[in-house]
């Protein structure tokens, strides 16, 4: 990293920033105070978790992950230009200072350092002073359970991408390569985020080669037509803002016994996953989910410093799920990310059971819990329409209807 700008970013995506950096100077692209750019995002959960990453190089996973589009539990990015912009500069020194706005509050939050370093390298050659404004705004609360870096970093890369009006600059694949890695950059998961897809899809993140710098990785939509027929819904048993953000767990993985031979399994459970889903086999699909979520957790509790997100809630609200399941048959199953709230996700018909686990699951802990059913509403969306066409203006209700 230099001047507060990623330099390290991989050749493939140096290759489209050249060639913008050559259409600016060619005076087919421009860049004015005052110009907007929209776009919405999905967030995911991982059903193999990428966990652990290469602290020496910029965000590249250890491991490979395949996540399911939280299509309904969206971010809305609007960003907005102001400063000054040079016409035909290489000029490498930027000054950037961006602004940043949460649920359509007026009030201007501190911009995370990671965030305002993303911006400034996306926009190196490009010009010489600028300001973004970026106004965000998620459709589900924060802290129930949903992964908002994910939906947040890609609603950015794409209302940027809609900004410097890329869908008319680059072909597909290119434009692709581009969404996936600046947001690989600014967040790991919103890479499985970053992708346009109009249907209902489960996302494979694999790395091919990432035993030396020219890792190499693809982005793969997989589906079979039944997976329409399964819902998704998240049980938040501890609405509070995590002790420790996914971003320093990463940094302890690699000190617990357990990573390197998670790690190890993890291709082989890659492509065992894959082939499930393409024959929708339920069983498979739920047995190697749950088993890798309770292995990162157990990574997670011995690493050093420990991050324990699965309490003792979770672990009884787990057993009661499990047991519920097994005895009544549904097809249905749990997954964790980094923190206390379960992720189901079940064939439509076990709605009902679901609503009697609900009811005793309150009963077990003795409390109100929330639930937040997603309801898919399409993969990564870029320009004002697509914005506009979906946003949410309310939050998403707890209910499991
Ligand atoms: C447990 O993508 O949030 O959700 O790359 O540091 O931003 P950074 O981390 P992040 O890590 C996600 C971890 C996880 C599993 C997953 O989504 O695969």
């Amino acid at each position: 990293m230099k001047n507060n700008i990623i330099t390290d970013i991989p050749s493939k995506l140096t290759l489209i920033q050249e060639k913008l950096c050559q259409l600016k100077i060619a005076g087919k692209f421009e860049i004015q105070n005052g110009d907007e750019g929209y776009s919405t995002a999905p967030s995911n959960i991982a059903l193999i978790k990428y966990w652990g990453k290469n602290l020496n190089r910029k965000q590249i996973p250890d491991n490979s992950s395949l996540s399911y589009t939280l299509g309904g539990f969206r971010s809305f990015t609007k960003v907005t230009t102001q400063g000054r912009f040079l016409p035909e500069t290489n000029e490498k020194t930027i000054s950037i200072k961006n602004k940043l706005f949460l649920n359509n509050k007026d009030i201007e939050v501190p911009i995370p350092e990671k965030m305002d370093i993303l911006i400034r390298s996306i926009f190196n050659n490009f010009a010489d002073e600028i300001t973004l404004k970026i106004e965000s705004i998620n459709n589900f609360p924060t802290a129930c359970g949903i992964a908002s870096s994910a939906s947040g970093y890609a609603a950015l890369v794409g209302a940027i991408a809609d900004l410097l009006q890329l869908k008319k600059h680059l072909r597909t694949e290119e434009l692709h390569i581009w969404l996936t890695e600046w947001a690989r950059l600014g967040s790991g998961s919103a890479t499985r985020s970053a992708i346009q897809s109009s249907e209902e899809s489960f996302i494979k993140w694999e790395l091919e080669n990432n035993s030396n710098e020219n890792f190499t990785e693809t982005s793969e939509m997989i589906f079979h037509p039944k997976w329409k027929q399964v819902e998704h819904c998240v049980f938040v048993l501890n609405e509070n803002e995590k002790k420790i953000s996914s971003s320093d767990g990463h940094k302890s993985a690699s000190t617990s016994p357990f990573h390197n031979i998670r790690v190890a399994g993890v291709t082989k459970k890659i492509a065992r996953m894959t082939k499930a889903l393409k024959e929708f086999d339920f069983e498979t699909v739920q047995q190697i989910s749950e088993e890798d979520a309770f292995a990162m957790h157990a990574v997670m509790q011995t690493g050093n410093p420990k991050a324990c997100y699965l309490d003792e809630e979770t672990s009884k609200a787990i057993a009661l799920f499990i047991q519920m399941r097994d005895i009544n048959e549904i097809l249905a199953f749990w997954t964790l990310d980094a923190g206390p709230n379960i992720h189901i996700l079940f064939y439509k018909d076990a709605k009902e059971i679901l609503r009697d686990y609900h009811a005793k699951l309150q009963e077990l802990l003795n409390r109100e819990i929330k639930v937040f059913k997603n309801v898919y509403r399409g993969g990564l969306l870029i320009g004002k329409n697509e914005y506009y066409n979906i946003l949410d203006k309310e939050l998403l209700k707890s209910s499991l209807n």
